[in-house]
């Protein structure tokens, strides 16, 4: 008992001495640059009537699901929600999941087989990468956005083969080349898997997604979509083949060993999708993504972004902290992405733009971050 003790304090010393210890944070007056409800969904008074005149046709739903999918967890509500889900984003099927982290754990630790490979992005999201290492599959790593390093991944890889990419990524905000990568993918015969948690509801018609809006639908093997981000509520599915949904159904642990999220949660993300559909809230983000990078101080360190994830390096988990904190004090909630969240030497802030965001609050934080870098 004193050695696990003993560890953990040096653990945490020593991320107070790398002074990137973790704490959390409760809600704050600020103005919000750092949430990833893009769309205003989870603080939408329209969506939560919508929410609230659908609930009202279900007088006898009952709090919880009941237990997991497979005993008696499962509703006709949940089936008709996910064939909604499929059809709009152009899949044969979907299957919710608790969460994104559950969806890639449950999707990766179960298909991927000892003797086959696993190649992913190097800045893919944790999740992916414990989803990977709960499966028996070799991993190969490639670089950044680079499909020449995927292909020499591709020519020594063995076995069935997986690529695993974000169509956003959601530490830099920019995309995959996700035109390049299915097209290797074709060529070596590998699955494609792509993350498109930072891509639903900003790109595609109606939000559909990155791989829709490229028309690649048919090309990839699996989608994970999260409900968390853009659709303001919570939760995740895979799209992909009827098949795979049956066989996810028989082998996925992550959805097999788990109570199903219940009626609530669903009707949240049911609502949602009709808060979607109901008007183009597409334009409004990218208006105000156009307008942040036209105000955005030129020199300073930003990524090439489409998405409503903006990003400034600044090296130094003490300097990034420091800025943060500068705009924190002058109103406008802002976080810095601290090692080893992302590698040493690549500290940075990650700015979230929102439809929440008024342009004068987006110009008068413009002016404030120029001022301060
Ligand atoms: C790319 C990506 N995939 C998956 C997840 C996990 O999704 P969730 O928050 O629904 O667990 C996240 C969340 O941070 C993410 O950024």
């Amino acid at each position: 008992m004193r050695d696990i003790n003993t560890f953990i304090s040096k653990s945490l010393d020593q991320r107070i001495k790398n002074k990137s210890l973790r704490t959390l944070k409760t809600e704050n007056s600020l103005i919000d640059f750092c949430s990833n409800d893009y769309l205003g969904f989870s603080r939408s008074e329209e969506l939560k009537i919508l929410f609230e005149t659908e609930l009202k046709k279900y007088p006898e739903y009952r709090m919880g699901s009941g237990g997991s999918r497979l005993l008696a967890g499962n509703h006709s509500f949940t089936e008709n929600l996910e064939q909604g889900i499929a059809l709009f984003h152009d899949a044969e099927s979907a299957l919710i999941y608790n969460s994104g982290f559950d969806a890639n754990i449950g999707l990766l630790a179960c298909l991927p087989q000892r003797g086959d490979t696993i190649i992913s992005d190097e800045f893919i999201h944790a999740s992916i990468i414990d989803g990977i290492r709960l499966s028996h599959a070799s991993r190969y790593v490639f670089r950044h956005n680079d499909h020449s390093s995927l292909e020499q991944k591709l020519k020594q890889a063995k076995g069935r083969i997986f690529i695993v990419v974000e169509s956003v990524y959601s530490m830099d905000g920019d995309e995959a080349p996700l035109k390049q990568i299915a097209k290797l993918a074709k060529q070596y015969s590998a699955a494609l898997i792509v993350d498109e948690a930072h891509a639903v509801g900003i790109f595609g018609d109606s939000g559909k997604g990155l791989v829709y809006e490229l028309g690649l639908c048919g090309e990839v093997f699996a989608r994970i979509i999260t409900f968390g981000k853009a659709l303001g509520s919570h939760g995740a599915a895979i799209l992909g083949s009827k098949q795979l949904r049956s066989y996810l159904i028989n082998f996925s642990r992550a959805f097999i060993y788990t109570t199903a999220a219940p009626f609530l949660s669903h009707l949240a993300v049911k609502s949602a999708y009709l808060y979607l559909n109901s008007r183009d809230h597409q334009s409004e983000i990218h208006q105000r993504i156009k307008f942040f990078k036209q105000n955005a101080k030129t020199g300073i360190n930003l990524l090439n972004s489409r998405s409503a994830i903006q990003i400034i390096v600044i090296p130094g988990n003490e300097k990034a902290r420091e800025i943060a904190r500068l705009i924190q004090v002058e109103g406008f909630d802002l976080r810095a992405i601290l090692s080893p969240s992302v590698a040493e030497g690549s500290e940075r802030l990650r700015i979230c733009l929102h439809n929440h965001n008024s342009i004068e609050e987006i110009k008068s934080f413009c002016e404030l971050l120029n001022k301060t870098l």
